[in-house]
């Protein structure tokens, strides 16, 4: 535990390591089916992030039985389900007790080889970054909350929140990895910077190749910033230059994510060819956003 990374991972034999995890969350849309959905991405994305393949999974929830109707229960167990099919994992069990609010989330198991695991650690200089989804989920769902938000947009959020990191996680085994994650509470720079704590490197970020979701930019203006994403940036702001990037856009860095894409680390000549077959097989807004320098020790510059 001193140094965290997305999920625990148990070495069974010399080809089988188990990987085990868990989130649960309040809902971040009103749709109770686009809920279970979101909520069974974001689990497993852990599993993904460790380069493994979640098997198993135990539901976690919480309900208002006496205040909700239970057919929102449902319908949120349905998205769920019908997400962990896509995903090919086996739903075994669960267990749910009555709260004042609804939250819902998953128990993962997943399976990897050991000597396959990713770490969130393990970049060096020189090595690209590549993030894999467009961020902002975090100032969309506080606007969201406060009914200022188009349907359309919403729709964008609940399909990019809802996406499994599966695939970009598929598509990387191909390549020379040396680090991954997934960018969730902590916001960008929280993951980002976790990649480098305590390794003496830097990472210098590219603010116009960071994807954020257009919409995020506007409502970020307009003050739909999430707590978290304040948290976030009073931790970090010390270890972070800003080289000249918008206030709104600086937030939307540090914007805590519901199941975010994935970060990675690996040499730049493989990320460009990484980059190409990502958005080949769909993941459009993959992007390499920014390198590990060894000069800047423990910072992060944004240009
Ligand atoms: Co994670
Ligand atoms: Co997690």
């Amino acid at each position: 535990m001193e140094h965290p990374d997305d999920a625990g991972v148990y070495r069974i034999s010399d080809s089988l390591a188990l990987i085990q995890t868990l989130d649960f969350f309040t809902p971040v849309v009103d749709d109770p089916y686009s809920f279970g959905q979101i909520a069974v991405a974001n689990s497993l994305s852990d599993v993904y992030a460790m380069g493994g393949e979640p098997r198993l999974a135990m539901n976690i929830i919480c309900f208002p039985v006496n205040t909700m109707d239970i057919s929102v229960l449902e319908e949120v167990l349905e998205g769920g389900s019908d997400k962990m099919r896509e995903a090919g994992v086996l739903l075994v069990g669960g267990h749910s007790v009555e709260d004042a609010e609804i939250k819902y989330g998953l128990s993962v198991t997943g399976f990897v080889h050991p000597d396959k695991v990713l770490r969130n650690t393990g970049a060096i200089p020189g090595d690209a970054l590549v993030l894999t989804k467009p961020i902002g989920t975090g100032i969309i769902a506080t606007a969201i909350k406060a009914s200022e938000v188009g349907s359309e947009t919403i729709e964008r959020a609940v399909k990019l929140m809802s996406e499994l990191n599966r695939k970009p996680a598929e598509i990387m085994k191909k390549y020379n990895i040396h680090a991954c994650t997934d960018v969730t509470g902590f916001g960008l720079i929280g993951h980002a910077f976790e990649m480098i704590e305590a390794t003496g490197t830097g990472i210098v970020f590219h603010a116009e190749k960071i994807p954020v979701i257009p919409q995020a930019l506007e409502l970020a203006s307009m003050g739909f910033i999430p707590a978290g994403a304040y948290r976030n940036r009073d931790f970090r702001m010390n270890m972070v230059e800003n080289r000249g990037i918008s206030d709104e856009k600086m937030i939307c860095l540090f914007d805590p994510q519901t199941s975010g894409g994935l970060l990675t680390a690996l040499p730049f000549t493989e990320a460009e060819i990484l980059i190409k077959q990502l958005k080949d097989e769909g993941i459009e807004n993959a992007e390499i956003i920014g390198e590990i320098i060894d000069n800047e020790r423990n910072k992060i510059i944004i240009i």
